[in-house]
């Protein structure tokens, strides 16, 4: 299996992407870290620390930086509810946090295997900023960073930004210049992957305890259209390759205030003539990715 560290500020489509991932065999979590974002440190830390007890996985949780590195920090609330998680309750944790902090267990855990670590950051990238700035082989020593976040064309918290890049871009913009190979799903690839009434219904038909709870929370977000699955989509592909379309492109994050602060600029015509650092994802199979969340959902006892 390949060895991945989630990166995630749970949020109801991180809580999704983490349980894909903590049923695939095809992937060794080796780690949960936490970071601001949705709602605060404290909370997306306690979510994951509820996540992992409700999966029955046994692995570590580091939580992370409490806020962005220059900007002042935002959340989302209004989105994900008070406590991250709209009214899902899932248990209380029997375990804690471990006492290091997500940057140094990134560093720690890509070092001991260089090239074979994936990072899948699905909140704002501080801690990943923080961990290349520790270590600066970490670059060249992931085998890759696979992240939701971004788009291609318009953002979700400014007609720019998605929420992600927008709530540290200047974290965002050390990770997108750090030379490490990245992969990019941003809303112009996850607004493709929507949930539907007959997708949901086949989630809660999934007949073990996760049928119902993530059911929840796909239908907690109240998009029109139906929720965009965001967050899952690259655990997703790290799983199924074939379920997305990627192609090779430089992009930049916009870090002047303004109103492109927080936008992946995206080279599609390559008029900048500078080198493709990022391969983005511009196609998705939706119905492919749906098949395969309530497939591995149903790999729960
Ligand atoms: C991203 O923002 C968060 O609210 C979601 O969890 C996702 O990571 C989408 O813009
Ligand atoms: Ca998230």
């Amino acid at each position: 299996p390949r060895p991945i560290i989630i990166d995630c500020d749970p949020g109801h489509d991180d809580a999704v992407a983490l349980l894909l991932a903590l049923a695939s065999p095809e992937l060794e979590v080796l780690g949960i870290t936490t970071t601001h974002g949705n709602v605060s440190l404290e909370r997306t830390s306690r979510n994951a620390l509820r996540i992992r007890e409700f999966s029955g996985a046994n692995v570590p949780v580091f939580s992370g930086a409490e806020r962005p590195l220059l900007r002042d920090a935002i959340s989302a609330e209004h989105v994900h509810g008070q406590t991250g998680l709209g009214g899902v309750t899932l248990p209380e944790p029997s375990r804690g946090l471990e006492p290091r902090r997500a940057a140094e267990f990134i560093v720690e855990s890509v070092m001991a295997r260089p090239g074979e670590v994936t990072l899948v950051p699905t909140g704002p990238l501080t801690n990943i900023a923080l961990a290349l700035r520790l270590e600066p082989r970490l670059a060249e020593s992931v085998r890759e960073i696979a992240l939701m976040g971004g788009s291609s064309d318009h953002g979700n918290t400014t007609p720019a930004a998605e929420f992600n890049i927008y709530a540290d871009p200047h974290a965002a913009r050390i990770v997108f210049e750090s030379g490490a190979p990245l992969r990019m799903f941003g809303l112009n690839v996850t607004h493709q992957v929507r949930s539907s009434p007959e997708r949901v219904a086949r989630v809660r038909a999934v007949p073990n305890r996760m049928g119902p709870v993530v059911a929840e929370l796909l239908t907690i977000w109240n998009e029109e259209g139906g929720a965009a699955l965001h967050d899952p989509c690259p655990v997703a592909y790290l799983i199924r390759p074939e379920l997305f379309d990627l192609e090779p492109y430089f992009v930049e994050v916009d870090i002047l205030e303004g109103p492109n602060f927080g936008r992946t600029v995206v080279d599609l015509t390559s008029v900048t003539g500078r080198p493709r650092n990022v391969q983005v994802a511009m196609r998705a199979n939706a119905e492919g990715v749906f098949d395969l969340l309530t497939e591995r959902l149903a790999r729960y006892s």
